[in-house]
């Protein structure tokens, strides 16, 4: 009789940090449900609790480590529960030291390198009933073909590029993920057909910077030309990405958002900070103008394109006069929306090392000042957008009331109205009668 015959096949998985984290997630419960495990909502009661984890600010570590202390108890209720971690976290040498020392009693840790690896080391831990580590310091040969439970049926996350080369100094996620490995175009373009074939209509291109794809590969295939190659694919009515350097934007991927109808009229483009001085301290590798330029050209070619962005308050030195930069650079661009985030030192990075640390006080008086001016000019543009019709696709209904559906434009846009749920998965034809600050609100034609 095999041994673990009476196991609790269920699973849970808790994710935290981007969109290439979920996806992963996505993989790993597809290669649970390949054999035979289901998913469990409650992580009490699931046979394998897993924690995806994420580092790129602090917060994010004290939240995994405040789940552990919960998943402790859990385990002592139930000792034969797996408890696995993995992410970005697990690439960090001084949190596999503290996971040892101090919890000793997680089941499996691995890595972003070896998700692949998951069906073998689970099983090791369920046969051996011991405790297994497993991370590699490289991500090796891209794997091709893994499974993935999906959180949408209508819209889908395709990696097209893992790693990334870039060392901003603030960053940890080189670090976490390892150089820069572009998928093979015919493995995204067979995925995407294959996708559009089940009943997608939306893919979102993930990379940390897409606007190197194909670099160093062994073929002629940039992303803007793949972008070419994805508009083609019969039946996909929607394609969008994330995220793109300002550093490598070209001018071949403006033009692309012209003769491609599918690619949406939206771009994310972290601008990070408005001070050229402190963009060079954070080897951003562009100036404030050079910015300022490539808005220009997608606004002039695009001129119906919403623009969001990522915004770091209280990098080391920034002085009152560079976060003034920002706010202009705020007010000039005219963001649709923005992510912002109060600096957070990153054990390893060089940014670590920088003397000149922002006092608290001084960053959260920064951030709520940056916060009222882009939540302001989101109000604006969103109220600009009143009276025209667009097409939503329906994601779901409100999470306050059911009645009302919930989706988003092509320009990303968050947009509610009346409907039946069967809708979702539609893109239909909403008026917008009312635009606040984070969302639409509108009726939908007949
Ligand atoms: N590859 C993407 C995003 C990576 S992380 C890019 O280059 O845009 C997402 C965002 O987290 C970054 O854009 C940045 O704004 C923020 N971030 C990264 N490290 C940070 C840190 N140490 N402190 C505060 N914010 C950080
Ligand atoms: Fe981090 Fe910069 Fe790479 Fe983005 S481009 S993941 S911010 S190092
Ligand atoms: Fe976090 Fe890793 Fe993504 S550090 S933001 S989960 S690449």
């Amino acid at each position: 009789m095999e041994k673990h015959s009476n196991i609790n096949k269920s699973f849970h998985i808790q994710t935290f940090g981007c969109q290439m984290n979920e996806h992963d997630s996505e993989t790993l419960a597809g290669m649970l449900e390949e054999i035979g495990y289901v998913e469990n909502k409650d992580k009490k009661e699931a046979g394998v609790a897993i924690i995806n984890t994420c580092s790129v600010r602090e917060n994010a570590d004290k939240r995994f480590f405040g789940i552990l202390g919960q998943l402790k108890k859990v385990k002592e209720d139930r000792p034969d529960v797996v408890v696995a971690v993995c992410g970005c976290m697990m690439q960090q040498q001084h949190i596999i030291d503290t996971l040892k020392e101090k919890y000793p009693w997680v089941d499996l840790i691995f890595g972003t390198h070896n998700i692949h690896e998951f069906p073998r080391l689970l099983n090791n831990v369920l046969n051996e009933r011991s405790k297994v580590v497993d991370i590699w310091e490289n991500g090796g040969d891209i794997i091709e073909g893994l499974p993935a439970k999906r959180m949408y049926p209508f819209k889908a996350f395709v990696n097209i590029m893992y790693g990334c080369n870039n060392f901003c100094t603030y960053c940890i996620v080189p670090f976490t993920r390892g150089r820069e490995r572009s998928r093979h175009p015919n493995e995204i373009v067979n995925e995407v057909t294959e996708l559009v074939a089940s009943g997608v209509k939306e893919i979102t291109l993930l990379g940390q910077n897409v606007n190197s794809y194909g670099n160093g590969s062994d073929f002629p295939v940039d992303f803007a030309d793949l972008i070419y190659l994805l508009n083609d694919v019969e039946g996909l009515e929607r394609i969008r990405f994330m995220t793109s350097h300002p550093k490598d934007l070209s001018d071949k991927l403006i033009q692309a958002y012209r003769d491609c109808v599918k690619l949406c009229n939206y771009i994310h483009l972290p601008v990070q900070s408005g001070s050229s001085e402190i963009l060079k301290r954070m080897n951003r590798k562009y100036t404030k103008e050079d910015y300022l330029l490539l808005i220009k050209k997608l606004k002039e070619t695009v001129p119906a394109i919403a623009i969001s962005t990522d915004i770091i308050v209280g990098f080391p030195g920034e002085t009152e006069v560079d976060f003034g930069e920002t706010l202009d650079l705020v007010n000039l661009v005219q963001f649709d929306s923005a992510f912002t985030f109060l600096y957070s030192i990153r054990k390893g990075t060089p940014a670590e090392k920088y003397t000149e640390q922002v006092p608290e006080a001084v960053k959260h008086e920064r951030f709520n000042r940056l916060v009222d001016l882009l939540n302001e000019i989101s109000a604006k543009k969103n109220k600009a957008c009143e009276g025209l019709v667009l097409p939503v696709l329906v994601e779901g209904s409100s999470k306050t009331n059911a009645k009302t559906l919930t989706g988003r434009t092509e320009s990303g846009k968050v947009t509610n109205f009346k409907g039946t749920p069967d809708l979702v998965g539609q893109i239909v034809p909403v008026k917008i009668t009312e635009g606040k600050t984070f969302n639409l609100f509108g009726e939908v034609l007949p």
